[in-house]
């Protein structure tokens, strides 16, 4: 979910709607807002998106200069109106937006039930707001002290800010789990769960730490307290140093189609500074300063969830190869949750475009206390994993809204191989000879990416119009490109809503073999490093079986080419590389298939973005 707010001279309303817009990636299933008038709230919410959002409150007086607004990702209870935030306490007195979840809401819900407290949602945010009414009825507490005393009894995770009508110029907010930002103007705030609602008013952001919440008043400056036991928190004010142009779509018709193409500036922007490859060196200085702990590691473990899991997989292969470090990779909610074992001589690296993910950051919460140093992989400055690890590296992909992870993905992919690389010049296992051969390889990556969506859209529109009105497909690949089938299938799903399974090529004969018959396409990649022979006898099997082959190919490719129904031509690069490259024209093909069937490709039903809940 995405929370807004604003406090100050300005109308709070178009602050909110283009704020809650630009949050919408976080969830997007119902929105709402509440201004705070003299004369008590007006509040408006609905299921649906922000723009039905804007229709609901058409009739609201919008000159008010406070207000607070959400955009919801279903927990509990289902989208509707009566479920969408924000929630209103029994007195009407109290308003309140939330992301996360209160875990231990039924327990505090039946002590208000027995209080005569009456509940209109299935919500843990309604139980939240009529609890924190509980210590000022009860106990005659202020907002800042009831809400702290509430927050002190709830078990789970939370950003949440309220209002209160009887303390009109005071917005109170708190995190613990799920992210918070406060954007300090002249004589204004704002706060949002990311910085994007504010970035054209103000540069200067605090981010509130776990465990601590902020009052808010105009004229004061902002009072940060922990929550647990009411200590004053000083102020860190940070320069923002995302721009307006990054978070727009720059003549594009979705976000998505812009990330995609914005892959070669993305790639080249991560390895800047980094990849010198006349020097014949790798620069960063989060496994340099700490290259004890890498090159003595014992085992590298990876937890990530949905692409950057992908992204993991491939790394696993890379560092594994260059380095001969031992690898594992694992879905940061299995790892969490199933007692592993953990070494002081490990190192977890969590990969996490958002940073926020929930599961991979309790996963790396779980290895910092076992004693393994931990290391962040994130596109998000700032971002919650990014604190709390030892160190880590930024992908510099700038900011990703389309839900479907695309140049976030080659990214990650980037900076893996550079890390891949780094570790295994310093190892002593890839010779200079090698290494040279591999950086040079890896410059050009983005040109070739370049010469793909260049070259690609035409054929992958005519394949994604033939194959559009097929329930089912089947992506292989066999090593460096077996993550890749992963991606490639994860992206039909998402945006598409095309039942999709990514296998190993040479599985294909233990299960999905049975599923094939004229109906069924199967995306084959075929590049010509790894294991191309066997890929082609792959091919073979499928096609006397008759299925459809599409096959991602090289330039020059004779083989698949006369045994596949379509191709699609990448060029040559080292196979470590070529996931980056085979990953556009699957990003392509799932498109152009899901905006042929007319989905909303930016936001597909049912997903988020940024997922803070576990
Ligand atoms: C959500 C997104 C995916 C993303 C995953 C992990 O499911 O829809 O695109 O890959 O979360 O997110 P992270 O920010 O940790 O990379």
């Amino acid at each position: 979910c995405g929370i807004v707010g604003y406090i100050g001279h300005r109308e709070a309303y178009p602050i909110i709607i283009n704020g809650l817009k630009r949050l919408e990636y976080r969830g997007y299933d119902s929105a709402g807002l509440v201004l705070s008038t003299q004369n008590g709230f007006q509040l408006a919410k609905t299921k649906g998106k922000v723009v039905d959002l804007e229709e609901k409150a058409s009739g609201l007086d919008k000159t008010p200069h406070i207000g607070i607004g959400h955009t919801r990702w279903a927990t509990h209870g289902i989208p509707n109106d009566v479920n969408s935030h924000p929630h209103m306490s029994n007195n009407n007195r109290l308003v309140l937006v939330h992301n996360g979840i209160i875990e231990n809401y039924e327990s505090i819900k039946q002590l208000l039930i027995d209080k005569g407290y009456i509940f209109h949602s299935d919500t843990d945010t309604e139980v939240l707001v009529n609890f924190i009414q509980l210590f000022q009825d009860e106990k005659g507490l202020n907002l800042q002290d009831a809400v702290r005393t509430a927050l002190n009894e709830v078990i789970g995770a939370y950003a949440i800010a309220v209002l209160d009508n009887q303390d009109p110029d005071t917005v109170v907010v708190g995190r613990l789990g799920s992210p918070l930002a406060i954007g300090i103007g002249e004589n204004e705030f704002f706060v949002a769960s990311d910085a994007s609602p504010f970035i054209e008013f103000t540069k200067d952001a605090i981010y509130l730490e776990d465990g601590d919440m902020a009052t808010i008043r105009l004229g004061e400056a902002v009072d940060v307290r922990t929550i647990q036991s009411n200590e004053v928190v000083s102020l860190d004010i940070q320069e923002l140093q995302l721009n307006i142009e990054a978070i727009e779509k720059g003549g594009y018709d979705n976000f998505m189609l812009k990330e995609i193409n914005e892959q070669p500036r993305s790639i080249r922007d991560t390895m800047r500074g980094r990849l010198l490859v006349d020097e014949g060196v790798i620069k960063m200085a989060g496994i340099w300063d700490n290259q004890e702990r890498f090159l003595n590691a014992k085992r590298i473990i990876i937890v990530a969830c949905g692409t950057s899991y992908h992204a993991g997989l491939v790394a696993e292969y890379m560092i594994e190869d260059f380095a001969r470090i031992p690898v594992e990779v694992e879905y940061a909610s299995e790892f969490r949750y199933r007692n592993p074992i953990i070494k002081k001589s490990d190192v977890v690296i969590a990969i996490s475009q958002s940073g926020e993910t929930a599961d991979t950051l309790a996963a790396l919460k779980l290895a910092k206390e076992k004693g393994a140093f931990i290391f962040g992989i994130n596109n998000v400055v700032g971002s919650s994993i990014a604190r709390i690890t030892d160190a880590g590296a930024y992908t510099h992909a700038g900011p990703e809204i389309g839900v479907a992870s695309t140049k976030a993905f080659t990214a990650q992919l980037t900076i893996l191989a550079l890390i891949a690389l780094k570790l295994g010049k310093h190892k002593g296992e890839l010779t200079n000879e090698k290494f040279n051969l591999l950086t040079r390889e890896l410059e050009r990556i983005p040109d070739l990416v370049q010469q793909i969506l260049d070259s690609c859209e035409g054929v992958v529109d005519q394949i994604a119009e033939k194959y559009k009105n097929n329930s089912n497909a089947i992506y292989l690949g066999r090593g460096y490109n077996y993550p890749s089938a992963l991606e490639g299938a994860l992206k039909l799903k998402e945006i598409s809503y095309i039942h999709a399974e990514g296998y190993p090529a040479a599985e294909m004969k233990h299960g999905p073999i049975a599923l094939l018959d004229e109906n069924m396409p199967v995306i084959v990649i075929a590049t010509k490093k790894g294991y191309y022979e066997k890929v082609v006898s792959n091919i073979q099997e499928i096609k006397s079986r008759s299925a459809k082959v599409i096959a991602i190919v090289n330039e020059g490719d004779l083989q698949v080419t006369s045994l596949a129904d379509d191709v699609i031509i990448v060029p040559e690069t080292a196979e470590e590389f070529s996931p980056i490259l085979t990953a556009i024209p699957l990003q392509l093909l799932s498109y152009w298939i899901a905006v042929k069937l007319g989905k909303n490709v930016d936001q597909p039903r049912n997903l988020a973005k940024s997922v803070t809940v576990e």
